[in-house]
């Protein structure tokens, strides 16, 4: 199989939250069973070219935007031994410090891409068997497909989607539709409930996740538990439940390779699940770094996240103060978006961080994250909705006890230490409600475990270190899905 995955992160060049750890581990699997793998990303002007190794330009061609041929640069090169396409247009799309939130147009721009990909493809000859899209920013590119390539000299692909976050559906005028050379009157609400072509939910917008929905051969999300979830509310589950025949939910797994406690460089000592001294080491040495106490048998929690709404920003900061109330420490990695909440986490820093208990570090930084994800013995994860989550997977990997709200793909991995209809799977503590009380009682009963039953305590470390979160387990759910669409 030839698959071209066409995204807008991969980690760790471009990384800004699990979709690009997602692209990267699901490509090293699908390589290491032998089939040829690309990935095609914008080259943000924030991508160090360092990091990618053979990097040269491949090709120069003009890509289709606005009534105007962008000349377009396309350069391969190899991250952590993973083949790569970049595509660099000469104009002002994709520049700026971050992957997200540059200057530009970032609509426009990903509508640029998913068109740019494609003609990077036709003037090249490329064909693969399988062109493989991911949320929203490429959801142009099935509509473009059908609509323009497939009956140039592009015949072979069949599409893929994976849909990593309903939330973010991509809202696009018909005007902005039409810049990267589509007709975007053949996609409006004309009649929603019986027209496939409609891609709309507001008469203004079409939303470009849905037309993806619609002209993708196959639809793919996280985890088995967010499918359900999907398919029972949000105004995509229509669309979803009439392409129900070739929807289905793939649980993500992590790449082991970039998250190894084992082997990564980051760390002050290197263990594993038989020999997990080494982790007692990062965490005193995090708490030393950090100026945190580190004398006696005082249970860390972290929290690694993006912070948005998403992720229970309410239970995150109740979190701050119940743990500092019970004789804990908490360490918050994260950074939002949004300025206001930004803000607010940056008072929170400003009250707390002097003090013995509580850090909040307002930034992102993947060589920190595995320090605390080694370091910690508890991961946080209190999402109010959650796709997949690859937080408690990674830490578990990491000897790291999660502690989940049950939902989406939480509800999927993390499985309750006090639930005595399974106890053989119990590898954390879930809790329900999206109230306070809900997370406090889950954080009571891990602390009391952590104190009061060390040995046990230990023998959790040892199993959650050997779980199988990795894409061993699902990776060959998508080679079938892509056996089961290519053209022979
Ligand atoms: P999401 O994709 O919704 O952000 P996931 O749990 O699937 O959530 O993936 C988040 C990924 O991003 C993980 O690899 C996590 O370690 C990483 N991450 C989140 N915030 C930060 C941060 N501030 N610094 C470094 N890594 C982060
Ligand atoms: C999204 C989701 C997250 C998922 C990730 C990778 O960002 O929020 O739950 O793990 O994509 O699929």
């Amino acid at each position: 199989l030839h698959v071209i995955h066409v995204t807008a992160e991969m980690a760790p060049i471009a990384k800004v939250g699990g979709l690009g750890d997602v692209v990267t581990g699901l490509a090293r699997a699908c390589l290491l069973r032998g089939h040829k793998i690309d990935i095609m990303l914008p080259f943000y002007e924030c991508i160090q070219k360092d990091s990618i190794q053979e990097l040269s330009l491949m090709s120069t061609y003009n890509s289709y935007f606005d009534g105007n041929w962008i000349q377009t640069n396309a350069y391969s090169g190899l991250v952590s031994d993973i083949p790569v396409i970049l595509i660099e247009p000469m104009n002002q799309f994709f520049k700026g410090e971050d992957v997200y939130g540059g200057s530009y147009n970032e609509l426009e721009a990903y509508l640029f891409f998913s068109r740019a990909c494609l003609e990077w493809m036709q003037v090249t000859g490329t064909q693969p068997d399988i062109i493989h899209v991911h949320e929203w920013q490429t959801g142009a590119l099935p509509l473009l497909y059908w609509d323009m390539y497939c009956y140039l000299s592009l015949q072979k692909p069949r599409i893929v989607l994976t849909i990593h976050n309903m939330e973010h559906y991509g809202e696009c005028r018909q005007e902005q539709l039409n810049k990267c050379g589509l007709d975007g009157s053949l996609y409006a609400t004309i009649d929603k409930a019986i027209d496939d072509r409609t891609i709309g939910h507001n008469p203004e917008r079409l939303s470009l996740l849905k037309g993806a929905i619609v002209y993708s051969n196959s639809v793919v999300t996280v985890s088995p538990t967010y499918l359900k979830e999907t398919l029972c509310s949000g105004w995509l589950a229509s669309a979803l439940l009439k392409h129900r025949d070739r929807y289905q939910g793939i649980l993500n797994g992590i790449d082991t390779v970039m998250w190894n406690p084992s082997s990564v460089a980051f760390l002050p000592a290197n263990y594993h699940a038989h020999n997990s001294a080494g982790k007692e080491v990062c965490k005193q040495y995090l708490q030393r770094g950090l100026g945190l106490p580190f004398e006696g048998r005082v249970p860390l929690v972290v929290c690694i996240s993006r912070l948005v709404v998403q992720k229970g920003l309410h239970l995150i900061k109740h979190a701050i103060s119940h743990v500092e109330k019970h004789g804990g420490q908490i360490i918050v990695l994260g950074k939002a978006p949004d300025g206001r909440i930004q803000g607010e986490f940056e008072a929170l820093a400003n009250l707390h961080n002097k003090g013995s208990t509580i850090r909040i570090l307002l930034m992102y930084s993947e060589e920190l994250s595995h320090m605390l994800y080694a370091a910690a013995d508890m991961v946080l994860v209190p999402s109010i909705y959650e796709p997949c989550g690859l937080a408690q997977m990674i830490g578990m990997r990491y000897g790291s006890i999660p502690i989940v709200r049950k939902t989406g793909g939480l509800a999927d991995t993390v499985f309750d230490m006090d639930d005595q209809s399974q106890p053989e799977r119990a590898n954390g503590f879930v809790f329900e409600g999206i109230d306070e009380g809900s997370l406090s009682q889950a954080l009571d009963r891990a602390f009391s475990y952590y104190k009061e039953k060390p040995i046990e305590w230990a023998k959790i470390v040892e199993k959650v270190m050997q779980l199988d979160n990795s894409w061993n387990k699902t990776a060959s759910n998508y080679i079938d899905l892509y056996n089961s669409i290519r053209v022979r």
